[in-house]
C-alpha cells in the first residue's frame, strides 16, 4: 500500500507507516470467503479501492476473527438468540412470536440503513418498533448489550453477502448530508473522518493501524471493551478522540454518516460480528 500525504504538523498526532499487519490477507470465516477488498462504489472520488477493517488488524486480531468459536463475539450472539425467545412487554410476546426463524433476517443488514418515509431508519430503530409497538415493551439504549446483542444476531445472518445501501431517490439528501458530515474537520484538532481514514488508512497512529473506518463488520466486539460496540458508538469515540462534541447516538446526524459511511463500503461482505481491538 502506498504511504499516504501525512496529516497536517499542528495536529498532536503522529503518524507513521509502520505496520504489523498481514494487509494482504484473505478472510475466510468457517471456511466461507469474505470480501475484504474491492473497487470503490462510483461515488467515490478519493479512492480507487475499499478494504474491510479486518484487513489493518493484527495477526492475533484477525485470526480471532476467523472461526466462530474463537470469536468472543459469539457470547453476545448466545444471548441475542435467548432474548429473541424471551417474552417481555404488556402484549405477552417475544420476538420469535412473529418472526419464527431468526434467518428469515438474511439481507436485511447488508442494506441498512435505509430511508422510508423521508427518514433514515437504522437497524436499531427496527428492533425498537416492535418492542414499543407490537410487544408492549420499552425501548432498549442506542448500545445497550440487549441491542447490540439483538443487531449482532440478526445482522450474522447476513454474513457474507455484499453490502448495497441506496443512496438515490429519497434517500440522496440524507447521503448527502452524512458526506458533508464526513468531510467537515470538527474538534480541537480541527480534523475530518477523512483525514485520517481516507488520507491516512493503512498508517499508524500512535499505536493503532488506520482502516477506511468502514462499518462492515457492526456491531463490532472491541478488545479494548470486551463487549460489543454500535456504529454510533465507534463515531462517537472517534469524535472525542479529536476533542469535538460528539452528536448523540440515534440523532439525525449519526443516521445520516452511518448511511454514508454504509455506502463506502458497498461490495464488501457484511462481517458482523467482527473483532477490533
Ligand atoms: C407482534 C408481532 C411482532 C413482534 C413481537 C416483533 N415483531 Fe418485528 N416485525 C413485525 C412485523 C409485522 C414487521 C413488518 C413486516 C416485516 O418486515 O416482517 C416486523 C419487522 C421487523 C424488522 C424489519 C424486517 C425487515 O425486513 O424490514 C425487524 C429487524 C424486526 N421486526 C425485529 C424484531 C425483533 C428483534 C423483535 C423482538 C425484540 C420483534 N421484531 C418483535 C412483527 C413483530
Ligand atoms: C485522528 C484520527 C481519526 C479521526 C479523525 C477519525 N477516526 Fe475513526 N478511527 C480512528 C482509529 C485510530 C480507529 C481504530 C483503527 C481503525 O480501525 O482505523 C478508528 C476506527 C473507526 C471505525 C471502526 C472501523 C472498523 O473496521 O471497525 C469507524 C467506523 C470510524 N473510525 C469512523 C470514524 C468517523 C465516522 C469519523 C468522523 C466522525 C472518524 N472515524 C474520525 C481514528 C480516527
Amino acid at each position: 500500500m502506498t504511504i499516504k500525504k501525512l496529516l497536517s504538523a499542528t495536529t498532536l498526532i503522529l503518524v507513521s507507516s509502520l505496520a504489523n499487519a498481514d494487509e494482504d490477507a484473505n478472510l475466510y470465516i468457517e471456511g466461507e470467503e469474505m470480501t475484504v477488498r474491492a473497487a470503490a462504489p462510483a461515488h467515490m472520488e478519493e479512492l480507487d479501492e475499499i478494504f474491510s477493517g479486518w484487513v489493518f488488524r493484527s495477526d492475533e486480531t484477525q485470526a480471532l476473527q476467523m472461526d466462530d468459536f474463537d470469536n468472543p463475539a459469539f457470547v453476545f450472539v448466545d444471548q441475542g438468540i435467548d432474548l429473541f425467545s424471551k417474552v417481555d412487554g404488556s402484549e405477552g410476546k417475544s420476538c420469535a412470536s412473529c418472526h419464527e426463524n431468526v434467518e428469515d433476517f438474511a439481507g436485511l443488514r447488508a442494506s441498512m440503513p435505509r430511508v422510508e418515509d423521508g427518514e433514515v431508519v437504522s437497524m436499531e430503530e427496527l428492533v425498537n418498533g416492535c418492542r414499543t409497538e407490537r410487544m408492549g415493551a420499552e425501548a432498549w439504549k442506542w448500545s445497550s448489550g440487549s441491542m447490540t446483542a439483538i443487531t449482532a444476531l440478526i445482522g450474522l445472518q447476513s454474513r457474507g453477502m455484499p453490502i448495497n445501501v441506496a443512496i438515490d431517490g429519497e434517500a440522496a439528501a440524507h447521503w448527502q448530508a452524512g458526506k458533508d458530515i464526513y468531510y467537515t474537520r470538527v474538534g480541537q484538532l480541527d480534523m475530518s473522518c477523512a483525514n485520517c481514514h481516507e488520507d491516512n488508512y493503512g498508517n499508524m497512529i500512535r499505536a493503532d493501524h488506520l482502516s477506511q473506518g468502514q462499518i462492515n463488520g457492526f456491531p463490532t466486539y472491541r478488545l479494548k471493551n470486551a463487549k460489543l460496540n454500535s456504529t454510533h458508538g465507534r463515531f462517537k469515540g472517534c469524535m472525542k478522540n479529536i476533542r469535538a462534541t460528539p452528536y448523540k447516538e440515534g440523532s439525525d446526524e449519526f443516521k445520516a454518516l452511518e448511511l454514508y459511511l454504509a455506502s463506502r463500503g458497498n461490495g464488501l461482505s457484511v462481517e458482523t460480528p467482527s473483532i477490533r481491538n
